[in-house]
């Protein structure tokens, strides 16, 4: 049935250069609503340039990208967060010093008016930041405490409940797990899903076909900015995924010469 509906969006031939530099090149994918397309590739890949494309930070110069179908071309991230684009990045925008609340608002939080006047409502911003993360099953002590205090996987958290919040149709992640153990990355992983199944499209970043497989339902592989595979779940299983971001043929040979060096 899902391929009856329009894409959130959709990439075809997309391909980018930094002056000389090919960054990317001939990459198609579509996210759809209530799935998780999950992007691979070792360092170097295009993985952040992909996303930028679709973030609006920076513009393709070939091929075609859309949103609900219709042809986009962002000028600033804006522009994709006026089309319900969210993105998360690994070094998350947050203000270390500044709580929680005021860290999930950001510049729009509740007022209160007084006669001309407009103040905080503090109470309001607090409950709701409260139950915004408490129904994405996150239970913080204190929604008081400054941001700077939270581990890695609650951030991620944070700003994945604040686009949640916030009515994004889009969440993109660029590598949410990198930095985090494996129970951490267990639990921005359930987030992830959670997300998606709430009918976000979710495009995940990774390294790790092991954080990407369980969530992901299509995977998109890029090896120096040129697509090396794209499958879905059903074309593709864990062992394979993971022969493929390895290098497949190259570990193998690597493999032999290490065992008979
Ligand atoms: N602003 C830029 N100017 C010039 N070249 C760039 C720029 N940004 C990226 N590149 C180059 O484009 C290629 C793809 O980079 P990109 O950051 O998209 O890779 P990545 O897959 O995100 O890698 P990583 O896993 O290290 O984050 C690299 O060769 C990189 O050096
Ligand atoms: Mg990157």
């Amino acid at each position: 049935m899902t391929e009856a509906t329009t894409p959130l969006i959709e990439v075809t031939d997309v391909g980018k250069s930094y002056g000389s530099v090919i960054a990317l090149r001939d990459v198609s994918t579509v996210v759809r609503a209530g799935e998780v397309t999950c992007v691979l590739g070792d360092n170097g890949a295009g993985k952040s340039t992909l996303i930028k494309i679709l973030a609006g930070v920076h513009q393709h110069d070939r091929g075609e990208f859309r949103v609900n179908g219709e042809p986009v071309r962002f000028a600033s991230p804006r522009d994709a967060l006026d089309r319900g684009i969210a993105t998360v990045y690994q070094d998350l925008a947050v203000v270390p010093l500044m709580s929680v609340w005021r860290n999930f608002f950001l510049g729009s939080e509740p007022t209160i008016r007084v006669g001309p006047l407009r103040f905080l409502d503090r109470r309001k911003g607090k409950a709701v930041t409260k139950e915004a993360l408490a129904g994405m099953g996150i239970d913080l002590r204190d929604v008081e405490q400054p941001v700077g205090t939270l581990s890695g996987g609650e951030r991620q958290c944070v700003a994945i409940a604040r686009a949640v919040h916030f009515g994004a149709k889009v969440l993109i992640l660029d590598e949410p797990t990198a930095a985090l153990g494996v129970k951490q990355a267990g639990i921005v992983l359930r987030h992830v899903a959670q997300a998606r199944d709430r009918g976000l499209g979710v495009v995940l970043i990774t390294h790790n076909p092991h954080h990407a497989y369980p969530v992901g339902d299509r995977f998109l592989l890029l090896k120096r900015g040129a697509p090396l595979g794209s499958y879905e779940k059903s074309e593709i299983d864990l062992a394979e995924l993971t022969r493929q971001m390895a290098g497949g043929a190259e570990l193998e040979t690597l493999e032999h010469e290490l065992r008979t060096a």
